[in-house]
């Protein structure tokens, strides 16, 4: 395919004529709703306000779209196939969030209401599953003899996303401490498949819908998966250190909710007074209160805990470039990927 971005320069740039080069597909998808989810979905996408009054400014940053797009590109698949790919995958985004604020209990995303909060939890559900109908449809539909490949590699992207969400969950309830805490290495499964499984569907669908060969699919998939830790790790980073007036979310929710997040646990991994004293916070029984959890957030950089995490979320991702570097892949896409690699990690929202 022609590069759609190829004059892009920075990560910023790249993000918005991807943002821009999918969106009209992507609102002919959710045109294609019934006009209740439709007006969710908008307004979770950051289209319109609550009352279905068109907005601006709230939309996400649109890492998988933008990844999805590459990707293809990298892999030769034309223009129309990256565009239904990112559609796809922006869909499953889309409805994956609107669970999760759910599950979480998460009031505020992008500076506004979660879904849940403004429309009810009710709605809220039915809007998600109808972006993950829709999202299956418009592979399904895509007219492309590779498009059984595409919904399969969904599928699965599907269920670890599942995996991951209950392990995250389940995580919660496990101690700090002992025999029956949780380790980094459990972490990184959860990682992979909460966050890694849909990068990676994102990373990989290009390559399916131009039926590219395995190995190409593979390597994309799995640099998509590396990133999604990466970008996980960052995300919770962003929980404890970020600014809520720029990530668009509450500052320790994941603390106060004793969220086994992947600086906490790096925490308690090192030995010391700032650990054990951590340790002695976390391990009351009941969600922080904020006081506690700003001690908290002290105590973890202290220990070390968010210096080992971004050591860890660079690790991921010099072993995603790695992976990209594997297989031939058109050098001009491969560029605007690497481009944009750093910003997942310096990120600020
Ligand atoms: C969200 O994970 C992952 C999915 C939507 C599957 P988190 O719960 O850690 O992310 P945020 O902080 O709510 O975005
Ligand atoms: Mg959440
Ligand atoms: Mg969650």
């Amino acid at each position: 395919m022609t590069s759609a971005v190829s004059a892009s320069t920075t990560p910023q740039q790249i993000l918005s004529r991807c943002r821009e080069l999918v969106r009209p597909a992507l609102a002919q998808a959710v045109g294609r709703l019934h006009p209740w989810p439709a007006e969710m979905a908008a307004f979770s996408l950051g289209w319109s306000d609550a009352g279905g009054t068109p907005a601006a400014g709230a939309h996400g940053k649109g890492v998988r779209q933008a990844l999805t797009v590459l990707c293809a590109e990298a892999a030769g698949a034309t223009a129309r196939d990256a565009v239904v790919g990112a559609v796809a995958v922006e869909l499953i985004h889309t409805f994956s969030l609107l669970h999760d604020d759910i599950m979480d209990g998460d009031e505020t995303r992008r500076q506004r209401p979660t879904v849940w909060k403004q429309f009810g939890t009710g709605p809220a559900v039915l809007a998600g599953d109808a972006l993950f109908a829709l999202a299956v449809e418009t592979l399904a539909d895509s007219r492309n003899v590779h498009s059984g490949a595409a919904v399969r590699h969904l599928a699965g992207t599907l269920n670890d996303l599942v995996h991951g969400q209950a392990e995250d969950l389940l995580f919660e309830s496990r101690p700090w401490t002992g025999p029956g805490a949780v380790q980094p290495q459990e972490y990184r499964r959860m990682a992979e498949h909460k966050t890694g499984a849909l990068l990676g569907c994102a990373a990989g669908t290009g390559a399916v819908l131009a039926g590219a060969p395995r190995r190409t699919v593979d390597a994309l998939t799995e640099a998509g998966r590396d990133l999604g830790v990466a970008f996980q790790i960052v995300d919770d980073l962003l929980g404890i250190w970020g600014d809520p007036g720029i990530t668009g979310k509450p500052v320790h929710n994941d603390l106060r909710r004793l969220k086994k997040t992947y600086p906490v646990l790096a925490a308690l991994a090192a030995d010391g007074p700032a650990a054990e004293h951590l340790v002695t916070l976390l391990s009351s029984g009941r969600a922080l209160d904020d006081l506690t959890a700003r001690r908290a957030a002290v105590l973890i950089e202290e220990a070390g805990g968010r210096a080992a995490a971004m050591a860890e979320a660079h690790r991921h991702l010099d072993s995603a470039r790695g992976r990209l570097e594997s297989v031939p892949l058109a050098r001009g896409a491969v560029g605007e990927i690497l481009t944009l690699l750093p910003f997942l990690i310096d990120r600020r929202m």
